[in-house]
Parts: C-alpha cells; sequence; structure tokens
C-alpha cells in the first residue's frame, strides 16, 4: 500500500490542487491528512471542501483548535491571528463543523498521523522535544512509524538502541526504512514550505517497500501571492512562499 502523507496546506488551494494530481499520477492508494489546513493562505474554504470530497482524512491541527476554542487565537502571532480570525469568516458552517471534529491523531496502516508530535499533540514543536524526552516518546511509542507535521519542514527521526538520530530529508531518492527500528517523518508542507523553494512538499510511503519518497511539486506559487494580496491577508504570508 502507498500512503500519501499531506500536511500544512494553509489555505493553498493552488498548491493542494498540484498535489492531488501528482497523487494521483503516482497511483496513492490513500491520502491522509496531518492538519493545518487552514491560516495564511486565501482559500480555506476550497481546501476544506477539497478534502471533504475526496474523503481525506485529516488530524487536528493547531490552527484548526481556535474553531472550538477561539481562546486559543493568544496563541499566535499577530499576522497569523489575523489570517486565521480572517480564514474562519470565510468558511461555511457545515466546513467548520468538520474542522471542529477533527482527532488529535490517527492510527492506521501500522502507523500513527499527529500535527505537532507523538503521541497526540497538535501544538508540541519537535524542536522543543529535549533529546531525553523524545528518546522516552519513541521507546513508548506502540506504532513503529509515526508522521508529523506543525514544522513545515522534512526530516527523518530514527529511534535505535535507545538512542535518537535526526537527519534532514533533502535528498532526492528513496529512502528506505528498517522495520526493526522506530521513526518519526516530518513531512514538509503542502501550502507554505518554509525552505524557500516554491515548491509545494509531501511524503509517498510505501508500506510494502517499507520506504519513503519526498515529493516536490512545482504549482503556480504567483497565483496563491496574487490571492494572498487580494483577501488582505498580511504580506508575509505570501513573501514566506518564495523565501526562507
Ligand atoms: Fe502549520
Amino acid at each position: 500500500m502507498r500512503i500519501a502523507v499531506i500536511s500544512d496546506i494553509h489555505g493553498n488551494a493552488t498548491a493542494l490542487r498540484q498535489v492531488l494530481k501528482d497523487i494521483e499520477s503516482c497511483k496513492a492508494d490513500q491520502v491522509i491528512c496531518l492538519g493545518d489546513n487552514i491560516g495564511y493562505g486565501p482559500e480555506p474554504e476550497a481546501v476544506v471542501s477539497m478534502l471533504r470530497q475526496m474523503n481525506i482524512a485529516s488530524v487536528m491541527g493547531n490552527h484548526e483548535l481556535v474553531i472550538n476554542n477561539p481562546g486559543f487565537l493568544g496563541w499566535f502571532n499577530t499576522a497569523a491571528r489575523l489570517s486565521l480570525e480572517k480564514s474562519i469568516d470565510a468558511i461555511s458552517p457545515p466546513n467548520l463543523d468538520f474542522l471542529s471534529r477533527l482527532p488529535d491523531f490517527i492510527t492506521a496502516f501500522g502507523c500513527r498521523f499527529v500535527h505537532g508530535f507523538p503521541p497526540d499533540s497538535p501544538t508540541n514543536y519537535m524542536f522543543e522535544i529535549y533529546p531525553a524526552e523524545m528518546e522516552k516518546i519513541m521507546a513508548d511509542m506502540a506504532e513503529p512509524v509515526c508522521f508529523i507535521g506543525h514544522t513545515h519542514d522534512l526530516a527523518l527521526i530514527t529511534y535505535q538502541d535507545r538512542s535518537v538520530n535526526q537527519s534532514p530529508l533533502t535528498g532526492s531518492k528513496t529512502v528506505f526504512l528498517d522495520s526493526t527500528l522506530k521513526y518519526i517523518i516530518n513531512a514538509g508542507s503542502v501550502g507554505q514550505p518554509r525552505d524557500g523553494t516554491g515548491e509545494a512538499k509531501y511524503v509517498l510511503f510505501d508500506t510494502e517497500a517499507y520506504s519513503l519518497e519526498v515529493r516536490r511539486i512545482p504549482y503556480d506559487v504567483n497565483d496563491t501571492i496574487k490571492k494572498i494580496h487580494a483577501a488582505g491577508l498580511p504580506r508575509q504570508h505570501a513573501l514566506r512562499l518564495s523565501w526562507p
């Protein structure tokens, strides 16, 4: 089985359309989304509608947490808060209801899927976890593979012999995993990658070959930038699409 893991779409429907086309051309069997479907980007309603129409399961991101708990807006910086408020205003009641019911994590196909960090946090950042804590979390993980989003970066964390090793997922080659080890895979971002390459990113996981492939998908970044400006969203959300 081939699982496409997408994350952090952030209202970028132009990027999501290209990614979904690529997923179709790769003949993935399943698509799972790691949350943060809204915020920053100009088309949150279109993004959520696409996810629902395609029956794509998603976990709860920190941006979606605001729907059930408006007080959580205080967690964000001014620009993110402004775009999140505009996003929520632009989303239809059925789509808001869908977002409000997202689970904190999904377990499927022998893997765990969570936005921030296992076992179930939509808010904890990978880089905030102390090494000793990370070792304990990975030792306790029931599943050998956990996919996370939230940082908008790509990384592979390997747990072996009670120690943790982290490496970037920068190469273009398929990475073969070891079925005797445990992994956390940071799956990058579809809608707001923070590596300045201007390409949407997602990860394809083959459960039989036990391999990972990072897909880098060019899309019309200028189209999204124009829509961000037209929607009156903060400029930095547009700049970040092409700058680190
Ligand atoms: Fe995000």
